[in-house]
């Protein structure tokens, strides 16, 4: 059998890392038996539940010939290729049927394999593991073990709300990334008269310091203008309320509040769909007001509100971007965006060299902006 497989591999750049986890889809609309199409790292997939309800990912393109495989017929194991009928166990994506093979052709079957990915369901999300690229002879490749497992939301307590919110971006990974971390845009882009004017804007200063693959803010009492927080103060009737923000490569920015015996996590992730597109997924988890009328659908629009307006701000964006501007970050409010620029290169090295990763930060370092 000749191997037609080119373009089945992509070449990975420095732009969107594999060897990560990425989220793909919310789990409710995947559905048993059923298959639906996603795009990771401009990687086409079909993702679905089998008939137990567990999810998986292939490559939407059969090892055969091309055809995208979400096109064929499943039947909550095996999945037929619409073109001449291959079949592939949806989960290792191991061959199992070649229908045109007479009974003395000795191809061997179980060698060939559609392109799988390991695939796991947590907090409401369909998280997909993006393996380094294949060597040649993909259509031949086994699925790739991930180290870990997907990441979760941190939880305190056992009963919880959870909730999820996502907006497309039409900009590449990295400025969605470095604009969700970025501390000057708030009193611009996020106006409003229950959270804050450009006229609140004033000094800061917050501390940073390394942690594995990442930097944290460290530990701090968030700013006491805005009324979210003054009314969560008299809520918790808690002295102290702290919050610590990390991001971690290659896309996840958590933010843990904690105030007394009530807490609130939310995992950000922005996903790379093609090179020139993201999207932002915001899952949130909470113990508080949980029997408060009306306050969860409160926060949520509160938040739906703020991912509106950082993703009508980056179509804007887009449109300069489209003419190549030179680009500037300045200290120390981009502080925090060339430290992700310096932890995906200090990653790439490490991987290039097989060493161990040199974090970019030495130590603890505070920053000091405006906003
Ligand atoms: S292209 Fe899928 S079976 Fe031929
Ligand atoms: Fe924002």
């Amino acid at each position: 059998m000749s191997d037609l497989d080119l373009p089945q591999r992509q070449a990975t750049d420095a732009l969107m890392l594999t060897g990560f986890w990425y989220r793909a889809l919310p789990a409710d609309r995947v559905h048993r038996n059923h298959l639906h199409k996603a795009t990771l790292l401009e990687i086409p997939l079909v993702i679905g539940r089998d008939r137990i309800g567990h999810p998986f990912a292939l490559r939407d393109a059969c090892p055969h010939r091309g055809m995208p495989l979400h096109c064929g017929r499943f039947d909550g194991e095996n999945l037929e290729c619409g073109y001449h009928g291959w079949q592939f166990d949806v989960h290792d994506g191991q061959c199992q049927l070649i229908p045109s093979l007479t009974a003395d052709q000795k191809l061997k079957v179980d060698r060939i394999y559609a392109g799988s990915y390991p695939c796991e369901e947590q907090d409401n999300f369909i998280w997909v593991y993006i393996p380094d690229p294949s060597p040649p002879g993909a259509g031949f490749t086994p699925p790739a073990e991930p180290a870990d497992e997907a990441p979760q939301i941190e939880k305190f307590t056992n009963k919880y709300k959870l909730a999820y919110l996502q907006a497309e971006m039409p900009v590449s990974i990295d400025h969605g990334i470095i604009g969700l971390m970025d501390p000057a845009h708030g009193p611009f882009v996020h106006q409003a008269w229950w959270w804050r004017t450009q006229h609140s804007i004033h000094e800061k200063q917050k501390n940073f310091e390394p942690i594995p693959n990442g930097f944290r803010m460290s530990a701090h009492t968030p700013s006491s203008n805005s009324a979210p927080y003054k009314l969560l103060r008299l809520y918790a009737d808690a002295d102290s309320i702290t919050t610590t923000i990390d991001f971690v490569l290659p896309n996840i920015r958590t933010e843990t509040i904690r105030a007394g015996k009530y807490w609130f996590s939310s995992l950000t992730t922005v996903t790379p769909i093609t090179r020139n597109q993201c999207r932002i997924d915001v899952v949130a988890a909470w113990n508080l007001f949980r029997w408060v009328p009306f306050v969860p659908d409160l926060l949520k629009y509160v938040f739906a509100k703020f991912v509106e307006q950082d993703r009508r701000t980056m179509e804007l964006q887009a449109e300069g971007l489209k003419h190549n501007p030179h680009l500037m970050l300045i200290d120390d409010a981009d502080r925090p965006a060339k430290w992700y620029f310096q932890l995906k290169a200090a990653h790439l090295e490490a991987k290039r060299t097989g060493t161990e990763m040199k974090h970019p930060m030495a130590g603890p370092v505070t920053l000091k902006w405006r906003s």
